[in-house]
């Protein structure tokens, strides 16, 4: 079945497969670079890995608009449902089924909390198997060996890594995040949507690309088939 994967920008995406469209981190409102629209896309299933704004994002609104249940981490997902939303509340290593496949909530290395201050529980990267394409989110992390751990159990073979310094780890360990994770292809966020978090991005294609590993460089609203 095909998948298209689209980079709404920060961290972002939208990936459609079959009759199912699947919203990440959907910060959008506010967020700079985004230019999606969330009226024109079917929207079934929302993923947040963490409570932080330019995370959480417009979740809240489009589940109570749409219907669409969020998946997060239990503390987060109870937030959600006070909120008015339809959330599922999951932890670290469950495997979650979905009509188009399924996600496992791994370790990140960051904070969490509620954009009103309220603790979150702990922040995730999310393992995603879409119809047997396995894309791994990192959300906000610094470079961890739990990345080890995914490589062995889940051979993912597309990672989605925040780049730009400052809450997160640098381009310079996300390349050494790609070569844990053996993944093959790497599309980079979590970058110049904000001035604390630009990078030089080419830098970042051409250390990948030394160590043969394919860069996806997608502008904000870009996708790619999976
Ligand atoms: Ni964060
Ligand atoms: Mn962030």
């Amino acid at each position: 079945m095909a998948t298209k994967l689209q980079y709404i920008s920060h961290s972002a995406f939208y990936i459609k497969t079959g009759d199912f469209g699947i919203l990440v981190d959907p910060f959008i409102s506010g967020n700079p670079k985004a230019e999606f629209d969330v009226k024109k896309e079917k929207i079934t299933d929302i993923f947040v890995t963490h409570g932080h704004a330019d995370h959480l994002g417009d979740a809240i609104p489009v589940s109570r608009g749409t219907q669409a249940v969020i998946t997060a981490i239990f503390e987060l997902a109870n937030y959600c449902m006070e909120k008015g939303a339809f959330a599922k509340g999951v932890n670290f290593g469950g495997k979650i089924e979905y009509p188009w496949g399924s996600a496992v909530f791994l370790p990140a290395f960051h904070s969490s909390s509620t954009p009103d201050g309220r603790y979150a529980g702990m922040p995730a990267s999310i393992l995603f198997d879409i119809n047997g394409t396995k894309i791994y989110h990192a959300g906000d992390t610094c470079l961890n060996s739990e990345m080890k751990v995914c490589a062995e159990v889940y051979k993912p073979d597309i990672a989605l890594l925040p780049v730009g310094s400052f809450y997160t780890m640098d381009a310079d360990s996300a390349v050494t995040a790609a070569k844990w994770l053996g993944v093959k292809k790497v599309v980079p966020m979590h970058y110049n949507t904000f001035d604390a978090i630009s990078t030089d991005i080419d830098f970042f294609a051409k250390k990948l690309e030394q160590n043969n590993i394919e860069p996806i460089i997608l502008k904000p609203s870009e996708s790619i088939e999976l």
